[in-house]
């Protein structure tokens, strides 16, 4: 069996910077037109010129002939100044601007440590129709981490959906039913991106047979009916959902620590792990919106003519791969993916 797409985007991806950069790109680059790159390097990318010269550094360690385009974002802190919003768009370089409650999650230090901080920013970006990307999760210790979505649908996102009309929102990497249902009644200007591992893993798969750091990530992993409750979404063929991978290389010896970092590498086998999501749930036809329409639509921008051939043909995920002078645990590494990338073709 054969699918024919149109060349996919990842519409939410981490590819660090230097060496590990160039190792982890490739992977991306196989398969994805474009990423929305994420800021959160050390130091955080704040500024319209740190994200052109992150944006540079990329292309410059892209394979030949690789035809990627990244999309870069800032990195919104309690001091961004409207200038810099307004700089990055005239740029023509950021499509969105990461918020990071600060502390929420890896290298989120220099994010927000109160949304009323950043208020002039964001009714700035409403005016501009530039998309604020949404980290969800309260950072108060007194809320379980399994809750800390929904506490911040209730406490931030849904003030902030009305208090700064206009605004346009992705809601990133959602986990749970509640930010499905969320999504799905709010207005048209926002939306949401699903990972393939969230689709694909509750939490139980953490634990099974022994604690893997290889499936910790943030937001951590849900129960069962909210994966079921993700992937309704995502095969829905609703607009609103679309893939952001959120692959986010780690070291191994940093995974595999006593305390370990949060992040799952996927972007050597993304697209594949969503057409098994897609398969198990009999709704391949349902892969290409997701995969490949509805966050080109989202973010204005026009779909790839390019298309990508997968085939049901199992393989064995490598056990590491290179990642700097260490090496990066990949998703199900040493075990089988059931789809294959096949191909990829280049209109014109
Ligand atoms: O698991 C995660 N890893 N979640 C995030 O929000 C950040 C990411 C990273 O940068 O490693
Ligand atoms: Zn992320």
């Amino acid at each position: 069996m054969q699918l024919l797409l149109t060349r996919p985007d990842d519409w939410h991806l981490h590819l660090r910077d230097g060496a590990a950069m160039a190792d982890v790109l490739a992977h991306s680059a196989r398969v994805f037109a474009r990423a929305v790159v994420m800021p959160n390097l050390r130091p955080p990318v704040t500024t319209a010129a740190a994200a052109a010269a992150y944006r540079r550094r990329i292309l410059d360690a892209l394979p030949r002939a690789a035809g990627f385009q990244p999309l870069m974002t800032l990195y919104l802190t309690d001091l961004t100044p409207v200038d810099e919003i307004a700089a990055a768009v005239a740029g023509g370089v950021v499509v969105g601007v990461k918020l990071y409650p600060a502390g929420a999650t890896t290298n989120s230090d220099a994010g927000v440590t109160d949304i009323e901080r950043v208020r002039p920013v964001l009714e700035a970006m409403a005016e501009l129709g530039l998309p604020l990307l949404v980290h969800g999760e309260v950072v108060d210790p007194e809320v379980d981490i399994f809750d800390r979505e929904r506490a911040f649908i209730d406490r931030v996102l849904d003030p902030l959906l009305h208090s700064v009309p206009g605004l346009r929102l992705v809601f990133e990497h959602i986990t749970t039913g509640d930010a499905v249902r969320w999504v799905l009644e709010a207005p048209a200007r926002v939306a949401a991106t699903i990972t393939p591992h969230h689709l694909l893993y509750d939490r139980n798969a953490i634990f099974a047979g022994g604690i893997s750091p290889h499936l910790y990530c943030l937001p951590v992993l849900k129960r069962e009916r909210h994966r079921e409750a993700l992937l309704w979404a995502a095969t829905s063929g609703s607009p609103r959902f679309f893939l952001g991978t959120d692959s986010a290389p780690h070291a191994r010896s940093t995974k595999e620590a006593a305390h370990g970092c949060a992040g799952i590498f996927s972007a050597h086998a993304a697209l594949e792990l969503c057409a098994e999501a897609f398969e198990d749930a009999g709704a391949l036809g349902a892969l290409q919106g997701f995969t490949s329409q509805h966050g080109a639509d989202f973010y204005g921008l026009p779909r790839n003519a390019d298309t990508v051939t997968l085939v049901r043909e199992p393989w064995t995920v490598p056990a590491a791969f290179a990642f700097g002078d260490g090496e990066v645990v990949p998703l199900r590494a040493g075990e089988t993916v059931r789809w294959r990338l096949a191909g990829t073709s280049v209109s014109r």
